[in-house]
């Protein structure tokens, strides 16, 4: 099979926010105790945070988290984990029914991200809350002294502001599932206050809506356009929330997730406009991905539902990822890559234990599953900016999307430095023919994954056998004008600097 990919520096999709490799911690499972955080560890800091996973979150190239929900933040009591840790009182926790201790809170996690030079993202409540607790956290972060809350972070041992640019107004308020749920209108008038009161705050603060849970939900559309109709003056950016998973052995149909994750940005972005049209405002909403990854939810998280109460950071949804999630994961950063100038924000979900790049045992070690290589590899290699692509070649049938094109890429520039991206999906080698007119191409030693149908095992050793077989180093081609040719194995993901 062949396939061809025509490349230009002078057709670009737009410059690539460093905030596309962010990730997320939730106070779930063990993301949090056990995960970033475990006194006691042999790694850990004199704050309690473990090293082991602070350095592969550095080495994941993660450039901020999101924090601390998820389901979690719309029944949290902020106030309640700020202040000595001894005067702190756990509370049930009803997103996961766990107890939770309290122990980390605004300030630890602030402070863990400030020493580990990511940028944090924060959440509000506006399930059980509202526009007061909203606008005090705001203030708490990032207040000058003088004031009642700024002063409270003060005496919690904190004078400088934290200076959080990024935040969420709640988390996927269409779900029924979450704790507070609201209709499009009630979300969206509460939002557009909080909002306004947050920026009273602090003007210089990016706000994210929250859209759909995922494109499935009964509301997609409406809901995006209600709830910016209501928040158009104060937001910057409307969320989206997708995971994807092989169902039912439906495996073509899990390797074109990509196309139904551009799909799904393309309908978010016509609605934005929508609203912008019937407004006549020229104001451009971007999205805040900040959810996405491949997630067992049907097949797995099933025994998982109506949980027992538990307490002391329980294994939940500790998926176990194969080498052909790692290719899916790569398909789907190539579709961010190429949604650059309409997405500054994605969260891989999440960063630690829960569905997640990272995985530790408590007291023992830290490692890498499947997805953290391409994740890795995209965040390092992927800079400056994203090229507008025109990739022709085979499409594969699938059940759940349709026709879905068999190679998908994306390519970066940065300065001098072309970086390029490729995804075969198909069963069957592909080789393309990049095709870069007046330009010479001098691609260097990059990184393959290649699937396989091997079912996921868990543990450290199984990640590293899986990352010694399938993750390996590739030769660029050799020097070219005009025309590059590159063999793509069968269900791979390759990079290419
Ligand atoms: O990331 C796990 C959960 O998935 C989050 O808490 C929620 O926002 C989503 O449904």
């Amino acid at each position: 099979q062949r396939a061809t990919v025509l490349l230009h520096p002078d057709f670009r999709v737009g410059e690539i926010d460093r905030r596309l490799f962010a990730s997320f911690v939730e106070h779930l499972g063990r993301a949090v105790y056990t995960g970033i955080y475990e006194p006691g560890h042999g790694s850990a800091d004199e704050h309690g945070f473990r090293r082991d996973v602070a350095d592969l979150t550095r080495e994941l190239g993660v450039s901020m988290v999101r924090y601390p929900g998820g389901n979690f933040v719309s029944n949290y009591v902020w106030e309640d984990a700020v202040g000595p840790v001894e005067d702190r009182l756990p509370f049930i926790d009803l997103a996961w029914r766990t107890i939770e201790p309290n122990t980390v809170g605004t300030d630890e996690f602030l402070q863990w991200a400030e020493r580990e030079g990511i940028e944090p993202m924060m959440a509000v409540n506006l399930g059980t809350r509202g526009v007061a607790a909203a606008a005090a956290l705001v203030e708490y972060c990032n207040g000058e002294a003088g004031s009642r809350w700024a002063d409270l972070r003060i005496a919690n041992g904190r004078e400088k502001p934290y200076a959080v640019k990024l935040w969420c107004l709640g988390n996927e308020m269409d779900g029924p599932w979450q704790i507070g749920h609201k209709d499009a209108d009630e979300y969206g008038k509460l939002a557009a206050e909080a909002g306004k009161a947050m920026r009273l705050v602090d003007p210089s603060i990016e706000l994210v809506v929250c859209g759909s849970s995922s494109m499935m939900m009964d509301t997609f559309g409406s809901w995006e356009q209600t709830v910016l109709e209501h928040t158009w003056d104060v937001v910057d950016h409307v969320s989206m929330h997708a995971y994807y998973e092989e169902l039912d052995g439906d495996r073509a149909s899990f390797l074109g997730s990509g196309t139904a994750m551009d799909r799904f940005i393309r309908r978010v972005e016509a609605s934005a406009d929508a609203v912008a049209a019937r407004r006549r405002s020229d104001k451009v909403i971007t999205i805040s991905f900040d959810e996405w990854n491949v997630w067992y939810l049907q097949s797995r998280f099933v025994g998982e539902k109506n949980l027992p109460l538990q307490r002391d950071a329980p294994r939940i949804i500790e998926d176990v990822y194969s080498a052909l999630d790692a290719v899916v994961v790569g398909d789907l950063l190539v579709t961010l890559l190429n949604h650059a100038d309409r997405v500054p924000v994605a969260c891989l979900a999440q960063l630690v234990n829960v569905i997640a790049p990272i995985m530790t045992e408590p007291g023992g070690p830290a490692w890498r599953q499947p997805t953290f290589h391409p994740f890795a590899t995209t965040a390092r290699l992927a800079r400056g900016t994203a090229l507008d692509l025109r990739v022709s070649g085979p499409s594969m049938a699938t059940t759940a999307h349709g026709e879905v094109p068999a190679v998908t890429a994306a390519a970066t520039l940065d300065g001098p430095d072309v970086a390029v991206f490729l995804v075969n999906r198909s069963a069957e080698p592909v080789e393309v023919e990049l095709s870069h007119p007046g330009v010479t191409l001098a691609l260097g030693r990059g990184v393959q994954v290649t699937a396989d149908h091997e079912p996921a095992v868990d543990g450290p050793e199984h990640a590293a056998a899986v990352a010694e077989r399938h993750v390996s180093e590739v030769d660029g081609p050799a020097s070219a004008t005009g025309s590059t040719v590159v063999t793509l194995a069968p269900e791979s993901w390759t990079a290419l600097p």
